[in-house]
């Protein structure tokens, strides 16, 4: 597959265990060049939607029936099946969404041990047995599904978002209806034909593509829906949470961040420039988890900001299926309006040490910048801005970083580069964030550890992991008295 491949049809409906014919398309881009169609995607309907909620309803009883090993079993075979398909799908994440090769390898890489995950997992014990007032009851409490999910998932990782929330919602016992962004339906459509030559059971994962403006509204909306869960921006999940809280519906959101690095005298200066660089700009700085702010102590603030502008300048942007780049382009036309629009407010707000400006090349490209002695107030300070953009901020004292580290409304990931243990500790106990690193980079999840924030980054429950049961199923509790 060339980069110049032509425009392929998608199959973008899979409603019933079936691909719907497209009576209408919508046209994806090549985000590394100008108006290069890459595929055109079937366009779902209201209808469809309706269809796609009502088949999983009708296939929610007997999947909840199959045993939770034969669940496991069919993340296990679509596991095996991405595992083999590893070199198509990372090439068609790097085309589609613009990241990396290697970004997009280690991302199918996660997708394939997350499914493998809650393979494990779906055999786990579901209950607890508790000391009951009457020594002869036998009172027990056991997890049971939802019923039927809602999924809707982001483009900035198409294969391990929806990996992380289809694959718990199927192996306890729901049925699904995913919405991946209209950014990225090649992706979507790899990740449901992969479930599909595992066997999925007609029904039990539907996929709607289409535009949100068009099916946005029937999919959060639909009365068959028993839980939604969602990640994306802050503005939508809390428009689809209040619709769900209206209705009873259970939801769960993950959302936005502006996380901080925290630079302390005694950093390993390399290391803490290094990952506060990859953290911040890989994957063109299009992680919920990116690192946007870097607070730097005086001992050490000269040489962070001299180390750090030479590497990011050194940084080389272009094609991401080019081994030699590190920087592809923004996803979209829209993100690099966007994107853009921050540069714009950052030429009143600050100025940039290095970058600051779109690249006059094809495609969604802008060069990775740094701003410094950025006021923590400004809208550079405290907005998401979801592109290659870093903000330092000096600070006199840990107390201060972590008072400036704290003063967002998000909540999501934060670290801090230090060999003092006291200090890092200090820091685990007053950042006010979900994901807390020291001597890492901000980004960075694991298939079995509890993913999520606080604040505003999310609706304060977690993904992955143990965690994951807790949205994906509901409690019973059972007194049996002979
Ligand atoms: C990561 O940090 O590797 O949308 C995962 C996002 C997050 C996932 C980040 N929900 O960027």
């Amino acid at each position: 597959m060339s980069a110049a491949a032509p425009a392929e049809l998608t199959r973008g409906t899979y409603v019933g265990g079936g691909w719907r014919e497209a009576v209408r398309t919508f046209p994806t881009f090549d985000p590394a060049h100008d108006d290069r169609v890459l595929a055109h995607c079937a366009a779902a309907s209201p209808a469809d939607v309706r269809d796609a909620f009502a088949s999983a309803r009708e296939a929610a009883p007997a999947w909840a029936a199959t045993s939770a090993l034969e669940r496991g079993e069919l993340l296990q075979r679509t596991a095996d099946l991405l595992a083999a398909r590893r070199g198509d799908l990372a090439e068609t994440l790097t085309r589609e969404e613009g990241k990396t090769l290697r970004e997009s390898d280690a991302e199918v890489g996660r997708a394939i041990s997350v499914l493998r995950w809650f393979a494990g997992e779906a055999a786990q014990p579901t209950g607890s047995v508790h000391p009951a007032s009457d020594p002869r009851t036998l009172l027990f409490s056991l997890r049971e599904p939802l019923g039927v999910v809602a999924v809707i998932t982001p483009w900035n990782f198409p294969f391990a978002i929806p990996a992380w929330k289809i694959a718990p919602a199927l192996a306890f016992g729901n049925t699904v209806v995913w919405k991946p962004s209209e950014i990225t339906p090649l992706c979507a459509a790899l990740l449901v034909e992969a479930f599909h030559d595992a066997g999925v059971p007609a029904g039990v994962l539907n996929m709607v593509t289409g535009l949100p403006a068009e099916i946005g509204d029937a999919v959060t909306g639909d009365p068959e829906a028993d839980a939604i869960t969602f990640t994306g921006s802050l503005a939508v999940g809390r428009k689809i949470q209040v619709g769900a809280v209206a209705r009873g519906v259970k939801v769960q959101l993950e959302t936005g961040g502006k996380n901080p690095v925290i630079v302390l005298e005694d950093a390993d200066l390399d290391r803490a420039v290094e990952l506060t660089v990859r953290g911040a700009m890989w994957s063109a700085g299009q992680k919920c988890t990116a690192t946007s702010r870097a607070l730097v102590l005086p001992g050490v603030s000269t040489a962070f900001k001299e180390r750090l502008v030479t590497r990011v300048g050194a940084l080389r942007v272009g094609d991401p299926l080019d081994d030699a780049v590190d920087i592809g382009p923004l996803a979209s036309e829209a993100q690099l309006e966007k994107v853009l629009g921050y540069l714009e407010i950052g030429r009143d707000e600050a100025s940039p040490a290095v970058g600051g400006a779109g690249i006059t090349r094809e495609g969604n490209f802008v060069s990775p910048t740094v701003y410094l002695d950025v006021d923590p107030d400004s809208r550079l300070g405290q907005d998401e801005i979801f592109g290659p953009v870093l903000g330092v901020i000096d600070v006199p004292d840990l107390d201060a970083a972590l008072a400036v580290a704290n003063g967002v409304r998000y909540g999501l990931s934060a670290s801090i580069f230090t060999r003092d243990l006291d200090r890092a500790l200090q820091f685990v106990r007053g950042i006010r964030v979900g994901m807390v690193h020291v001597n890492r980079e901000t980004p960075g999840a694991e298939p079995h550890a509890p993913f999520g924030g606080m604040k505003d980054s999310s609706s304060h429950s977690r993904e992955q992991g143990k965690a994951s049961a807790e949205f994906f199923t509901q409690l019973k509790t059972v007194a049996i008295d002979p």
